[in-house]
């Protein structure tokens, strides 16, 4: 139910429609004040009147209805407060004859959404700088399919270049086939790191400039040796997609558009924007402020801006998508802010629907986790010792809890993807696993744990097997935290469209956390199931009730498993 639509319907003011009405209207932060409120100064140059006096007029003419419990002119302001009984037990019906569909919306219907995200580079575990892709594409696309879009996940691998041929190289100078089947990905990082080096001397760069043309060429050896990095990348990465259950639509990389550049090169100079400049072909962005975006280099080779240019196309080629995201850190600004550019400019309409999601840096504390040699912490390291510390912690609280593994991995799982999803994406923030874990504060596992109390509360309701319901008295539920949880579940949905609008689950972290924390307040204050008659505690327990459906799904949503007992 949107109550400021009804009480812009509600209320009548001169000169002011009622969507003008809508927009004015404000949902209140001090409960006070009551649940939203009205103000009047911006009116007062039209309609020659003091604000305190337009307030107390539009008072003075409500009408009384059941679901406004007061109207106030206060300071300025007009102030609407929701009759609670009413409000409470309407939503509360609601939400419990809808299920899990409530909030459900077909916005989407038709619509298809291509997203970029979590992707992998052959030859590199993924590390802590990958957890943000990981999560919140992993969210969207958990939102946007909630809202009924078709999403078509990619994982864009980063399979070309130059590094390629110098790891073949390294291979080949200080490695060992016998080394590479024994030491799989480790050994393949190792001569990552070595080629890194040996690039200094100009005999090994010219083997590396050799080995990569061979891959290009498609010589047997190179491609042997390139599909067994990229074996043993996708097999070290697997686990931890498994662990997130994700899944992809799309594998296709770098490589796959090696042959598709010299069209789109064509094609920009057919168009007249590819100029030559110190032996570079560019496309000039100055005027844009975008500087030059590079498309062949001196020596002739593309780059991954030329192979996003292709890919880009195909996508739409492939997809006629509505909206394509490419969720990358920040780093990443100027690329794709170029890329969309000289799309743009090369006259495709679906430029203007690529967004770039682009977020800020998480990172760990300074030592901690991090591997041999100051190397980025490893992603399957991270969720591994927060599976293993959750283990630990369920061990110490509740050692004779069923099936304890399982709890473990939602918790320790849970508490990493929420490192990435707790605050707005922009901003850098500092991973600390032991605060993650925690039962208390503003964690994952705190909001597991809650939604493990409701799923407590309603078990011990069924036990007690009533025969008759009584039917609910919603008095019973219009203290300020029991009405503020019917107000976030009412406006549940909203909450969701929002997120999906602003591309950042942080604001349904926000309200599953805000919702956590009033029903723990009002599982404190309140007795449930030994409220004082049982029409109380019918009510309270279908606040109960929608409060676990709504943090499910907004858990869900999140990417986080929930569990009935912790
Ligand atoms: N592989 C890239 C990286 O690790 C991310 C790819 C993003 N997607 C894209 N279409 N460029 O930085």
């Amino acid at each position: 139910m949107d109550f400021k639509a009804k009480i812009s319907k509600h209320i009548k003011i001169d000169g002011l429609t009622e969507g003008e009405i809508y927009e004015l209207l404000s949902i209140t932060t001090n409960i006070k004040m009551g649940d939203f409120s009205l103000p009047c100064f911006v009116l007062a140059k039209t309609l020659r009147m003091s604000p305190n006096v337009i307030a107390q007029n539009i008072t003075n003419e409500v009408i009384q209805t059941e679901w406004l419990n007061k109207v106030e002119a206060a300071g300025g302001y007009v102030n609407f407060y929701l009759n609670r009984q009413f409000v409470s037990g309407q939503v509360l019906k609601n939400v419990l004859s809808e299920g899990s569909s409530f909030a459900k919306s077909d916005e989407g219907k038709g619509k298809t959404i291509v997203m970029d995200y979590s992707s992998v580079n052959i030859a590199k575990q993924m590390h802590i700088g990958h957890l943000s892709t990981t999560a919140i594409g992993n969210s969207l696309n958990k939102i946007y399919k909630f809202l009924g879009y078709k999403t078509v996940g990619l994982n864009y691998l980063g399979d070309y270049g130059i590094q390629f041929g110098n790891i073949i190289a390294a291979h080949k100078t200080f490695g060992s086939e016998q080394e590479l089947i024994s030491g799989g990905i480790d050994y393949v990082q190792k001569m990552y790191a070595k080629s890194r080096i040996a690039v200094e001397d100009e005999d090994f760069e010219e083997l590396g400039k050799f080995w990569f043309s061979q891959i290009e060429k498609k010589d047997a050896e190179a491609i042997r040796l390139f599909n067994i990095f990229k074996e043993l990348t996708l097999t070290d990465v697997k686990p931890i997609f498994d662990l997130l259950n994700m899944t992809f639509d799309e594998w296709k990389g770098e490589l796959y558009y090696c042959d598709k550049m010299q069209p789109v090169v064509e094609e920009l100079k057919r168009k007249n924007l590819l100029i030559e400049s110190r032996d570079r072909r560019i496309v000039d962005l100055e005027e844009d402020g975008l500087n030059v975006a590079v498309i062949v280099k001196e020596d002739g080779s593309t780059r991954y801006l030329t192979r996003d240019l292709a890919a880009a196309i195909d996508r739409y080629n492939t997809y006629s998508f509505d909206k394509c995201l490419y969720i990358t850190a920040y780093e990443q600004n100027l690329h794709f802010a170029q890329l969309f550019k000289v799309l743009e400019k090369m006259n495709y309409d679906f430029a203007k629907n690529l967004v770039h999601v682009s977020y800020g840096r998480v990172s760990l504390p300074e030592g901690k986790l991090s591997s041999r040699g100051g190397a980025k912490a490893l992603l399957k390291d991270i969720f591994n010792s927060a599976i293993e510390r959750a283990n630990e912690i369920i061990e110490n609280k509740n050692p004779h809890l069923k099936n304890k593994d399982e709890v473990a991995k939602a918790v320790g799982v849970g508490a990493v993807i929420y490192g990435a999803l707790a605050n707005q994406k922009t901003k850098d923030s500092v991973f600390i696993l032991e605060d993650a874990l925690s039962f208390e504060g503003e964690t994952a596992p705190y909001m597991q744990y809650t939604y493990a109390r409701c799923a407590s509360v309603i078990k011990k309701y069924n036990e007690l097997n009533l025969n008759k319901k009584p039917l609910p008295n919603y008095n019973a539920v219009v203290s300020d935290e029991a009405f503020e949880i019917v107000k976030i579940i009412n406006n549940f949905s909203s909450i969701i469209k929002e997120a999906a609008n602003k591309y950042e689950p942080s604001i349904i972290s926000k309200a599953v956390m805000s919702l956590a924390k009033n029903f723990n307040r009002f599982y404190h204050e309140c007795k449930i199931i030994d409220a004082e008659n049982l029409a109380v505690m019918e009510a309270r327990v279908e606040l109960v009730k929608t409060t676990q459906i709504i943090l499910r799904l907004g858990l869900n949503l999140l990417g986080i498993q929930v569990v009935e007992e912790m």
